[in-house]
């Protein structure tokens, strides 16, 4: 209980200071929300989205899960992906892994976690569809790290190919896929150099990412 009544005061300090930062912060925010950004992340307590690209909130809608997964039959996924692009008109959707991830390394490694290894069983088809590269890296660590770079890749695909940006895209909208893998050990974001703003862009943008990572 005493730990809960320190988050309260937490809470309470920082309710007074974004007041005295700014008289009409909550009072505007509550009125609206205008993100230009959705961020698609793991839900490691390490890799928090709005503090990792320093923005307040109201600046980035956010969806997070084991290993950052876009899963075309997940509709938890799917609907924060159509809210985000239909309702909010984002402009940039980020995939952000991380590398170290537990679930990836859990995946490559077989390890029994309970339910989330069904789940984790998206990774181990991004092993499977890779297991080339990764079994040339020589340790595990290597190995890993790699593997969460592919599955960001592959989370970028998941993301084009889904009816929501497919749609968006056919209608016009302006909207750019990411994908970044953030390290741990020095809080600096690697962009994959897998932007997409088009279905045009989807395959030659896919091929110079894996390209780029078997380098
Ligand atoms: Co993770």
């Amino acid at each position: 209980m005493h730990d809960l009544q320190q988050l309260l005061a937490n809470n309470q300090r920082w309710a007074r200071q974004r007041v005295e930062d700014d008289p009409h912060f909550f009072k505007s925010l509550s009125e609206q929300q205008t993100p230009e950004y959705l961020w698609i992340g793991c839900s490691d307590s390490r890799v928090p989205a709005n503090q990792i690209i320093d923005l307040p909130p109201g600046e980035v809608f956010v969806h997070r899960n084991i290993a950052n997964q876009v899963v075309h039959t997940d509709f938890n996924c799917l609907s924060v992906l159509q809210f985000a692009v239909d309702v909010l008109k984002v402009r940039h959707i980020l995939v952000v892994g991380h590398y170290g991830c537990s679930g990836v390394r859990a995946a490559l490694q077989g390890q029994r976690l309970g339910i989330s290894d069904n789940w984790l069983r998206h990774v181990k088809d991004v092993r499977h569809k890779h297991i080339h590269r990764l079994s040339a890296l020589p340790d595990q660590t290597q190995c890993v790290d790699k593997l969460c770079e592919y599955n960001v890749v592959e989370q970028v695909m998941n993301v084009c190919h889904s009816t929501i940006v497919q749609d968006a895209w056919e209608a016009g909208q302006s909207l750019h896929i990411h994908g970044w893998v953030y390290s741990l050990e020095d809080g600096l974001v690697r962009d994959l150099g897998i932007s997409i703003d088009g279905p045009d862009a989807i395959m030659s943008r896919y091929e110079y990412a894996l390209k780029r990572l078997a380098d």
